[in-house]
């Protein structure tokens, strides 16, 4: 999802995209990623590739481990030997969810269950390999393609189903395209570190998300059903409030980014 909407934005504003799928490039493969940077020769690699099934990683832990730990570290080395920039997404879910506000860079991980622990693994493996590394931290991503509760959840009101949403965990939502369009900006900007890109705002839960999708797409409210974290049976732990602020994007000059319900109209608009 996020590699689509990446090579999309950068396409259209002239770069020249060599966007690699699993079965072209196993990130988890070093020597198949140094020949990628070699055969490529790129300004900068953006890794978009991660195991991403926060459940299944509960059992697949060493498919996780590959992908989440070993790709970034791998991408980190080939980048640094071939002499190009390096962007690794992350997620909110390095937090434990405990803190009742915005976490910054400044707040200290805390990852519960394998995905998170893997993500986070991955940060450092990708940031102590290659000094040049962007880590840049996101969460409740959804865009064109996406197979996530947010990215669907438009198609499935459209369609009259009865949508259940939980009001009692918090995020702030990021439109894939808006993330996009920051992570070409950091990869230019080429400043190493971690940064926490989402959608501005004050963030929301599941249940106010789906009260927009309705507000916005002119579904039926009453197919929204609120239901509490606490009901649902998940295999893998979550964070209850999971919301993100970015101590440096202001104060090296980027944009605010939008807020959280104008990428939400954005993305209705192109998606209905
Ligand atoms: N979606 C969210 O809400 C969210 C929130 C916070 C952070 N993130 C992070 O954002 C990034 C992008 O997520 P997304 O939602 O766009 O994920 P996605 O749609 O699941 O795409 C991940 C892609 O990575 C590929 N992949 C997995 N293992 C690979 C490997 N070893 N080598 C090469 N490719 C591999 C997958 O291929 P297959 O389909 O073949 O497995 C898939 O195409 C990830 O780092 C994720 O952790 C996502």
């Amino acid at each position: 999802m996020v590699a689509r909407a990446t090579a999309e934005y950068c396409r259209s504003i002239g770069d020249d995209v060599v966007a690699l799928s699993r079965a072209d490039l196993d990130i988890a493969d070093l020597a198949s990623a140094r020949a990628a940077a070699n055969g490529y020769r790129p300004d900068a690699i953006i890794n978009c590739a991660a195991y991403t099934n926060v459940d299944g990683a509960e059992t697949e832990s060493e498919e996780s481990f590959s992908a989440n730990v070993t790709g970034p570290k791998n991408l980190a080395l080939a980048a640094l030997e071939f002499g190009c920039g390096f962007v690794t997404i992350s997620t909110d879910y390095v937090f434990d969810g405990a803190f009742d506000g915005f976490y910054t860079q400044r707040h200290q991980p805390s990852p519960q269950g394998v995905y998170a622990t893997t993500k986070r693994r991955g940060e450092i493996e990708a940031l102590t390999s290659n000094a040049r590394t962007i880590v840049v931290r996101s969460g409740w991503i959804y865009g064109r393609g996406g197979t996530n509760f947010l990215s669907v959840m438009g198609d499935l009101l459209r369609e009259g189903k009865q949508v259940k949403a939980i009001e009692d965990s918090y995020g702030t939502p990021t439109f894939a395209g808006d993330l996009a369009r920051r992570l070409r900006e950091l990869a230019e900007l080429d400043l190493p570190g971690i940064f926490h890109v989402t959608n501005s705002g004050e963030g929301t839960s599941y249940f106010g998300f789906a009260e927009k999708v309705c507000e916005l797409g002119g579904f039926d409210p009453a197919l929204l059903q609120a239901v509490s974290h606490a009901d649902l049976s998940r295999p893998a732990p979550r964070p209850v409030s999971s919301k993100l602020a970015c101590l440096y994007s202001e104060r090296f000059g980027l944009a605010p980014m939008p807020e959280w319900q104008d990428g939400l109209r954005r993305f209705l608009a192109t998606n209905s």
